[in-house]
């Protein structure tokens, strides 16, 4: 092999590294990104549940049923927490990877309930499924988050 197209292969093969990490820390920073959207979501919605102003906890719960509905799609391999990410992903999330994505549409199934009650102006259920929602939440943490 040539010098120059060692250097070439070199190069090629440095620069497909560094894309595929640099793949892997967009998927982190956009789910960090939208799970953080969430917490506010949840903090909005649990005051308009105070408050009864239940028109305005909807956007807040389709912008939560649309994040379920993707979210395992944004923890590729190779994405779970390192000393060069700021991820917290624990590494079962991929020894698991059916359970984990059944936690999330657990979650996404919640919130639909929720839309479908809004939508019909029926707001009895409307703390108890929130609290569901909420534990939902802490459920996947405990198992897949360090
Ligand atoms: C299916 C599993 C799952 C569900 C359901 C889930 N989370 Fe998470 N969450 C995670 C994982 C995994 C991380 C760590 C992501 C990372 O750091 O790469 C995380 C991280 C977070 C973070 C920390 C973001 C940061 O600042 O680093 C917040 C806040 C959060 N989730 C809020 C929520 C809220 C609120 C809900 C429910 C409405 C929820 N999550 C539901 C798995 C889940």
């Amino acid at each position: 092999m040539t010098y120059k197209l060692r250097i070439l292969m070199f190069l090629f093969v440095f620069n497909f590294s560094l894309n595929i990490s640099y793949a892997d820390e967009m998927y982190i920073q956009k789910r960090i990104h939208n799970f953080k959207i969430a917490k506010k979501a949840i903090k909005n919605i649990n005051n308009h549940i105070i408050k009864k102003e239940y028109i305005k906890i909807n956007d807040e719960i389709v912008f939560l049923y649309n994040w379920f509905s993707v979210l395992p799609s944004y923890f590729p391999k190779g994405t779970e927490a390192s000393i060069e990410n700021n991820s917290d992903a624990s590494s079962e999330i991929w020894e698991k990877f059916h359970v984990f994505e059944s936690l999330a549409s657990n979650s996404k199934i919640i919130s639909l309930n929720m839309i479908d009650d809004l939508k019909q102006n029926y707001y009895k259920q409307i703390r108890v499924k929130f609290d569901q929602l909420n534990q939902s939440c802490s459920v996947c943490h405990n198992k897949f988050r360090n």
